[in-house]
């Protein structure tokens, strides 16, 4: 349908056709980044014939697409090749397991290899002729065991461990579970007794991820190993704390959750029980589900990729003839300011395809009023803003808007005494259409702020077979910190909003309308009632495609 062809994206990552759904066994493996995909090749919705697609990028933004990585075609794996993860052996090589959808729909795990090592494209598999390695563990539930890990080596046994992800009434309280398993070889595993980890009323675990961050010095810059966060003896050393993350399939979120592990308990416990997994922390506020990270040696990085579905109704996707997206990749440390949560950021590589930079900082923005931005094209865009309160505004005031939540308080129209204010992007001139992206800063009796990281999608498309929200979150801001800082991506139908450096994001799927091509722009807005807003900096990019160089595998 070429009347939506103007949803598709100039750099994000998407198929050219049809369905996809969660990252698989992202790795790096000879000079090239690999991004394996749920894919559904019969059409732009899921189905029973799940596969794996495949991409290959030397910079994480411009790829170029390759056949079909593993297709449903054993009994083990006949209803689906599902989720999976990469692990890099010591000399080098690949094993990839991944979860089968066998022939009576039993969730068992699988083994592949690259059919030849020595090609740095990887583009043909080879299924361990034993599969499956793993059926469902008694007490768990035949349809409750997907999607394993990678795995790490534990230095005490000299054997690999993987973490899966399920649930179990044990306790009759719909627990989410993460259970480990030890294998040398790949082929035979062990269950380990006990949990990893377990929380009541989270229900079933998808797409587990397990990683360490370092905690301080100048490693914390860098992304670790999970297989180099060992001492000899096997114990965990000092300075990290290892990331916990489950996507949710009750309420498809990804959540996550900073603690410690305990090798030799087979323990994972969270430095704040109140902030445990799939109770707390957020990748991302809005739609980014099923993600995973790896270790990328090339640059010492930890990077994250995230699936970002659509919001529209299945019947658009059809007739659009695809579906789904994946979030730029991120850079995933420790917030080491805080120590509570991840700092998550687009891969520098995005920065290689700014074009024509607009330089207004320095604008102030008065109370109620909104700010067209002079831009050439606005469809596709890297936003960097960062904002300040005026002082005396906030301090003149007793309290405001202490019950102040995002999703409930009525949005970027509703107004406060220090919000809302930010950025309203693919607007149309008339302000019919926009997605708005702001902050709102709330004040206690007793002089504490906080601050309020929100994205309103309510108006961003006059079309109504869409799910519209306002969602957002608190986002930490330390003493010291005068202004608050938002980096917005906006591509077509994307925005992806990272706010205070990572502490907080946000992604939305958006279909204007009226909002599209030389239509969209962009405004500063300050729907606030009391205080002025400096835009200290606002630098706005226009972005490349990543799709438009007809980018070649040469020179390898
Ligand atoms: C998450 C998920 C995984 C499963 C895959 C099937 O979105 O449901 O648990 O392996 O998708 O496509």
């Amino acid at each position: 349908n070429a009347m939506l062809q103007w949803q598709r994206t100039g750099f994000h990552f998407q198929p050219q056709k049809n369905w996809m759904n969660d990252p698989n066994g992202p790795v790096y493996y000879k000079g090239w980044y690999h991004l394996f995909y749920q894919y559904n090749p019969d059409g732009a919705i899921w189905g029973n014939k799940i596969a794996w697609g495949h991409a290959v990028s030397r910079d994480l933004i411009h790829w170029r697409h390759l056949p079909l990585a593993m297709v449903p075609d054993r009994w083990y794996d006949t209803n689906g090749v599902w989720t999976g993860s990469a692990t890099t052996l010591p000399d080098g090589r690949l094993a990839m397991l991944y979860t089968g959808s066998t022939n009576a729909s039993v969730q068992v795990q699988c083994l592949a290899v690259p059919a030849d090592d020595a090609d740095p494209l990887l583009t043909s598999w080879t299924k361990y002729e034993g599969n499956p390695v793993l059926y469902p563990p008694p007490g768990i539930g035949p349809k409750d065991f997907r999607d394993p890990t990678t795995a790490w080596f534990d230095p005490s046994d000299g054997t690999w461990r993987i973490v899966i992800g399920s649930k179990d009434d044990a306790e009759g309280d719909h627990g989410g579970i993460a259970v480990v398993y030890r294998t040398k070889d790949f082929v035979h595993f062990e269950l380990l007794p006990g949990r990893l980890h377990r929380v009541a009323g989270t229900g079933m675990w998808e797409c587990i991820d397990f990683y360490p961050v370092a905690t301080r010095g100048k490693a914390s810059g860098n992304g670790v190993d999970m297989s180099d966060a060992f001492g000899k003896n096997g114990a965990v050393v000092g300075d990290v704390v290892h990331v916990m993350k489950a996507s949710m399939d009750d309420d498809r979120h990804d959540y996550y959750a900073l603690g410690r592990y305990d090798a030799a308990a087979n323990a994972w416990t969270p430095l704040d029980a109140e902030k445990d997994v799939g109770i707390g922390l957020r990748y991302d506020w809005g739609k980014f589900y099923a993600s995973k990270t790896f270790y990328d040696p090339a640059k010492r990085r930890r990077v994250l990729w995230g699936w970002v579905g659509e919001t529209d109704s299945e019947r658009a996707d059809v007739s659009k003839g695809w579906a789904s997206l994946q979030g730029i990749p991120r850079t995933v440390l420790l917030d080491t300011k805080t120590g509570s949560n991840l700092l998550q950021w687009p891969v520098e590589e995005v920065e290689t395809l700014r074009t024509n930079s607009t330089d207004l900082s320095g604008i102030t923005i008065d109370y109620g009023s909104a700010f067209p931005l002079n831009l050439r094209r606005a469809t596709q865009l890297d936003i960097e803003a960062e904002f300040e309160l005026d002082r005396r505004a906030i301090m003149s005031l007793n309290e405001a808007d202490v019950g102040y939540n995002c999703s409930t308080s009525g949005g970027a129209a509703a107004r406060g005494a220090l919000g809302p204010f930010g950025l309203l992007v693919l607007a149309d001139k008339h302000l019919h259409e926009q997605t708005a992206v702001y902050f709102y800063v709330a004040k206690g009796l007793d002089g504490s702020l906080t601050t309020h990281f929100c994205q309103d999608e309510s108006r961003s498309s006059s079309a109504n077979d869409i799910v519209k929200r306002v969602v957002g979150s608190a986002v930490p801001v330390l003493e010291d910190e005068t202004t608050l800082s938002l980096r917005v991506l906006v591509d077509h139908s994307i925005v992806e909003s990272f706010a205070q450096g990572g502490r907080s994001t946000a992604t939305s799927r958006v279909y204007p309308t009226e909002a599209i091509y030389a239509n969209a722009g962009v405004f500063l807005f300050n729907n606030a009632t009391a205080a002025r807003v400096t835009a200290k900096k606002l630098v706005v990019h226009e972005m490349d495609s990543s799709y438009n160089h007809n980018y070649m595998v040469t020179d390898i």
